[in-house]
């Protein structure tokens, strides 16, 4: 089939390099977003996520008025749906004691209500938002059939989950091998074709709920991977070994590959999807369900640790390195690292956070400009995040900002022993006896 035009609804991480990069591949794209302030941004040349070279992108995409943005679909082609699915608590105990997290789906469904006055015979619609299974069956089938149009018979209907990495999403958005699962083999092939406008990897068809199911199954045996992962690191310091080490030297073995213990899980995929499997069968998912309780508590085993190198921590200055889910991106989505500031200061302590992205949302925590105004009078330094920048500093930096010598690096970014010879006392987590 050939596309002319289509329609991006949503215009964040996902959505935005999506549809920027079919407008600079040739197609007239139409992207559309709820929030007014997004596209505020983009119609004054701003951008409104950090995202590696995806400035220069939208610029190109804008500028060929290939590109254009607005608040609601038009007629199109191709509907593409990457809105944000993120859970909410179940508060009724219906399923157990605790509150359960269940799927919002609220953004898909107004999505997908947007859609239906546009929706004309031969039309393609894809959703790309990471979702619970049978979602595009269950739920997406039935809305955009009120227009009159059956799935499968009188218009597409695929699912095709987004798998690309923060920090590298405009290379792995071409490149990566990208599942696309059809309410019908024609739907699959339709959208496979779409996408083969930019797509350089492999493009595999399947049906839409296998295609669902491919999206949370990477990640929840991700978070399960970095549970143990976090256990690991918990008996380390109850036995008194070096989990880094002991890590390493078991990862020496050709078929182990453990992952790399941390202050928690967080950001908007990985600590999210598993809780749509959990919520859709939690008589089948004991594991799931405590992977997900594990790397929830993480950030309460990083408070002990940092407890053991200070003692009480009312009126202690603290400069936090790092705030955001993981290194070298701006997302403080469910970040585990802005849960342990939470702790700390709930705890009386001051913190002075750092975080070099400079993110959005960041609010309630006080931010320091610049490391030297975190550091500068703290009693310890915190490493929650290890971007880049923080792996480069040297003793000799710090030892000119702050008279502290007291290091807590929770995520190994610094050599301890150089640290050490430099005159540091560091505490490590996963390496220390609690
Ligand atoms: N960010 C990632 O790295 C990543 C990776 C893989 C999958 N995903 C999945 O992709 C989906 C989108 O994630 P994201 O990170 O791009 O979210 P995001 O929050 O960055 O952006 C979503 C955008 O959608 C807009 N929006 C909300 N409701 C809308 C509606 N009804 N119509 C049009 N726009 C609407 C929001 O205003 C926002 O700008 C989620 O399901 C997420 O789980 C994200």
């Amino acid at each position: 089939m050939k596309f002319q035009k289509i329609c991006v609804l949503g215009l964040g991480y996902i959505g935005l390099p999506t549809a920027s990069t079919f407008a600079t591949h040739g197609i007239q794209v139409v992207g559309v977003d709820v929030n007014q302030r997004v596209l505020e941004t983009l119609k004054n040349g701003g951008i409104h996520i950090h995202e590696p070279g995806l400035r220069t992108l939208v610029e190109a995409a804008l500028k060929s008025e290939k590109l254009t943005v607005s608040n609601q679909p038009e007629a199109a082609d191709a509907f593409l749906i990457a809105v944000p699915t993120p859970f909410y608590e179940d508060k009724t105990g219906e399923y157990n004691e605790e509150p359960y997290k269940l799927a919002d789906m609220r953004a898909v469904t107004s999505a997908a209500e947007a859609i239906v006055p546009y929706l004309k015979e031969g039309n393609l619609v894809v959703l790309e938002s990471t979702s619970p299974p049978r979602t595009t069956v269950d739920l997406l089938k039935p809305i955009l059939e009120r227009s009159g149009l059956k799935a499968g018979t009188d218009f597409y209907l695929s699912y095709s989950p987004e798998r690309v990495l923060p920090g590298q999403i405009l290379r792995e958005l071409i490149e990566n091998a990208r599942v696309i699962g059809g309410v019908t083999p024609e739907s699959a092939q339709v959208g496979a074709e779409l996408y083969e406008t930019f797509v350089e990897g492999e493009i595999i068809q399947t049906d839409a709920t296998t295609a669902e199911m491919v999206k949370l199954m990477e990640n929840t045996s991700r978070d399960i991977n970095i549970a143990v992962a976090n256990e690991f690191a918990r008996l380390s310091d109850r036995f008194g070994v070096d989990v880094w080490e002991a890590i390493k030297l078991a990862n020496l073995h050709p078929r182990i590959n453990i992952l790399t213990p941390g202050v928690g899980v967080g950001g908007h995929c990985i600590s999210v999807d598993p809780w749509f499997f959990v919520e859709g069968a939690p008589d089948l998912t004991p594991l799931i369900y405590t992977a997900r309780k594990v790397n929830d508590e993480q950030p309460h085993f990083v408070m002990a640790l940092v407890q053991k190198a200070l003692g009480a921590l009312k009126g202690k200055k603290i400069a936090v390195l790092g705030l955001a889910y993981k290194p070298d991106v701006d997302d403080l989505r469910e970040s585990p690292a802005v849960e342990v500031v939470k702790l700390l200061s709930d705890a009386g302590a001051e913190i002075r956070a750092f975080e070099p992205f400079k993110p959005q949302g960041s609010s309630g925590i006080t931010m320091s400009e610049t490391l030297e105004d975190a550091v500068k009078d703290s009693d310890a330094i915190l490493v929650l995040v290890r971007h880049k920048q923080f792996k480069d500093i040297k003793p000799s930096e710090i030892e000119k900002m702050t008279l502290t010598r007291l290091i807590i690096d929770t995520v190994n970014t610094w050599d301890f022993n150089a640290w050490n010879q430099a005159g540091f006392q560091v505490y490590r987590l996963g390496a220390n006896k609690l």
